[in-house]
Parts: structure tokens; sequence; C-alpha cells
């Protein structure tokens, strides 16, 4: 496949880059971020058909605000600047001074479009199977002849996509890791088993970590204390995996563009919670380097990009899990018995959700173990149990999310049958707040 024809994005350091990105490759159209500061050479050897330039924090010069180089106007091809990029321009090249890229910015995609298919003459012919091979090169290039890498595999679409990609980039040299932290769904672990001997012949190893995670989280209610504890387990875990399996180098990891940015990685984004696969495993395990090859990627698009690489639809629309599992779907200290309640209540959401057919339609759905007790009657005896809270959002990329409206009837027989089947709860609630203010997880 040769260079594919597209655009350039510089960013003038914002978190805006990637969602142009986004709305790009939407369009049909590949795009490279390079910083405002790049040379006029970086940008050339791209031959790029238009450049981009992304709004910034600062609005303004004065207000330190950084400037692209004079050369850019000067290269002949078509140049957008979005917001403070706007004020970039001189000289009667394109602007806007509100985000095209926003998604409630109305006919905003259309503006996109129209620049990089009429004005920069682009084709709109770029896809996610066009993405796949890039990233197999990629990742065969970064990895290096005869060299190994080692795949966390937590059960979720995002570890399944790379431990896929990386798989067609560089077969058997990949080993996979399948730490059990005691947090999966109910049959979770032996589906990432079955689908990972079978479709996907990679080196899998399974490990059963539960009574450790469980011991360094006793006593322990705070929630990012929780995630820290459980990242840090999962690091432990890693390295007596990873010396066990002799000499590895490199470690890949299915870091999706959201972790990142609400890991507090990107410039101007405040840390809202730790995701405990984001951060500094490789110097801690002595690999030479990360493969993050998903790290510019939204949620649906890592869908789009598992099905191009054949993974099973099942897998592939499966809604997204975190890292830390149920542990942070259960308030409070994490006991077997409290993970157990959000184990079945969320089997019997995920039953229902599917026998209404209502699975494709809601983005994330689960139960969260409130931690509050309340009282309640069953069989005439009185009933001191659990307050189960149903979450269930609609969402393209995860960073905002709607509440699903899931039909009354519907609630009355999930809110029946968790009560009725399940011991230890005897109240159920549904959680009607869109993100923000509240996030999709409650911890
Ligand atoms: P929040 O709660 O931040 O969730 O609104 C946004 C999306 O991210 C998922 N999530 C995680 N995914 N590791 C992950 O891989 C994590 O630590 C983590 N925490 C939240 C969450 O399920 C939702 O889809």
């Amino acid at each position: 496949m040769g260079k594919p024809q597209g655009v350039v994005i510089l960013d003038f350091g914002s978190q805006y880059a990637q969602l142009i990105a986004r709305r790009v490759r939407d369009c049909g159209v590949y795009s490279t971020i390079l910083p405002c500061s790049a040379e006029a050479e970086a940008i050339r050897a791209l031959e790029p058909k238009g450049i981009i330039l992304s709004g910034g924090p600062t609005e303004t010069p004065e207000e330190g605000a950084p400037l692209c180089g004079e050369w850019v106007f000067e290269m002949g091809i078509p140049v957008l600047g979005i917001g403070y990029g706007m004020q970039d321009l001189a000289r009667g090249l394109h602007g806007v001074q509100f985000h095209p890229e926003v998604p409630h910015t109305q006919e905003g995609a259309a503006l996109l479009d129209h620049f990089l298919k009429s004005t920069c003459g682009l084709a709109g012919d770029w896809n996610m199977a066009a993405f796949m091979e890039n990233a197999v090169r990629q990742i065969a290039e970064q990895v290096g002849d005869g060299e190994r890498v080692l795949l966390g595999l937590s059960g979720g679409v995002d570890s399944a996509v790379v431990a896929a990609l990386v798989y067609r980039a560089i077969g058997d040299r990949l080993t996979c890791v399948f730490v059990d932290h005691g947090f999966m769904r109910k049959g979770e672990g032996d589906q990432v088993v079955e689908v990972f001997t079978k479709t996907f012949p990679v080196k899998l190893v399974h490990v059963d970590a539960s009574e450790r995670f469980f011991a360094d989280l006793r006593g322990i209610v705070d929630p990012e204390a929780k995630r820290k504890i459980i990242g840090r387990d999962f690091v432990e875990v890693f390295k007596e995996e990873a010396r066990k399996l002799g000499k590895l180098d490199h470690f890949a990891q299915g870091t999706i563009y959201p972790d990142v940015i609400e890991s507090g990685m990107v410039k101007g984004s405040a840390l809202v919670k730790s995701h405990h696969n984001v951060g500094g495993l490789p110097a801690e395990l002595g690999f030479t380097s990360l493969v993050e090859p998903l790290s510019m990627l939204f949620k649906d698009e890592v869908r789009k990009l598992g099905l191009a690489l054949g993974l099973p639809d099942s897998l592939v629309t499966r809604q997204p899990f975190p890292g830390p599992g149920l542990a942070i779907r259960c308030l409070g200290e994490l006991t077997r018995d409290k993970v157990a309640i959000v184990r079945e209540t969320d089997a019997i959401l995920r039953e229902e959700i599917a026998s209404a057919g209502l699975e494709r339609q809601i983005s994330q759905y689960f139960t969260v173990l409130t931690g509050a007790r309340s009282v309640g009657v069953t069989e005439d005896e009185r009933t001191y149990a659990y307050a189960v809270a149903i979450r269930a959002v609609l969402t393209d990329d995860f960073m905002t999310a709607d509440v699903a409206q899931l039909p009354y009837e519907l609630l009355g027989r999930l809110a029946a049958r968790m009560a009725g089947e399940v011991p230890g709860v005897n109240r159920v609630l549904y959680d009607v707040t869109a993100k923000p203010p509240a996030s999709i997880e409650w911890e």
C-alpha cells in the first residue's frame, strides 16, 4: 500500500488536535498531527494536501499563544485555521472562529468535509482497513526482527483489538498474559481464554491472582487508593510473569485516547481518574518500548478496527469494561460477597438488556453496589440489605454521555429480579445523571 494522501494538523497545544484528527478520519481522510513548532521539512516530507491549524488553550500571542512558521502559508496548499488557529492566519486563507470538530457544532462536520474534499481535493477513501495496514507496519517496525512482545489481556475490547493487531504484525512472538484480579464479569474469564486460544492462537498465560488483590484491598475505601493498588498489583503480577517467560522486549497495551486525556497525560487536561492501564510499566519492567497502537483512537473507532481485523462481532461490539473491573463498581471496602452481588446483578442486567433487544442501542450498562443499605421486607421478614444502582448511558466517545431511557417495565423487571434473585439486595435504583457532571463509572 502506498503512502496515504492526507492533511497535516498543526497542534497549538490543546486536546483539540486529536478531536480534529478523529473528525478528519470520519471524513475518510488520513491525517498526521505535528507540533506547531514543526520544521517545514517535516511537513513537506508528508506531502500533505492541506494543513489544519488547531485551536489552543491561549487565544492571542500576547497571552503566550505560539505561532507557526510563516512558511506554512507559502507551501501552496490550503490552510484551515480553527479557533486560535484562525488568529494565526492572514492573507485570505480559510479560518473559522468556532470549533467544527466539537460534536454539537452545527454543520461542523460538513465544513471540515468541504475543506478536505472540495478545497484540498482529497478523495475521502481512507478507512479502518487502511489504518490497520499502517498500524501493523508500524508495530512490525517498532518491534524489530526476532523481538518479543508481552500484552496484558483484560477481557475488554481494547486489549483484544491490540492483541489481534500485534498478532497480525508479529505472530507468535506475542505472548498474552491474562490476569484475573477477581473483578471480572460472570463468564468473562472463560470467554477470553476461548477466543484467544481458538480464534487467535496466541501464547496465553492465565493467572488467577484474586487472593492477592482482595488481600491488598482489605480496608481500602477511597476510589483513587483502590485504583492505585489494583494498578500496582497488576504491575507486580506482570513482573512475576514476565520473569518466568524469559526475555520479552516490548510491552503492548490497549490505551485509547480518552484514557490518555483522563489520566492527565495531555497538556492542559486535569486528572479525573487514574487509569490503571496507563503509566510507567515499561520502566518498571525493563521493556525497551511500549506498543500502544490505539492511543489516538476513540472507542467507536477501536470497534471498527476490531471488525476490520476479523475479531468476532460478539467481542468487538461488547460494551467497554474498565481495567479495574467490578472493583470500581463496588463502593466502599471490597469483599468477595460484595463483588459477587455486582457480578450477579450485572449478569441479570446483561441478560434482560439482550432479551429486550437493546444491546446495540446502549453504549454501556452495568450495576453498582452503592454501599448504602436500607430496610426492606421479604416473605414477611424485615431485611436490611444493599441498594444496587443501574447505570445505562448513550455516548459516542465516552468523554460525555447521556442517560439511556430504559423502558419503565424493563426497569421494573430488573428491580424484581435483582432484589428477588440476588441475596443481599433489597432495593434497585436508576442513575439518571449525565456525564458531566457525573462520570460514567461511580469510582
Ligand atoms: P468514566 O467513568 O471516566 O468512564 O466516565 C469513561 C469510560 O472509561 C472506562 N473506564 C476505564 N477504562 N481503565 C479502562 O480501561 C480504567 O481504569 C477505566 N476507568 C473507566 C469506563 O468504563 C467508561 O467506558
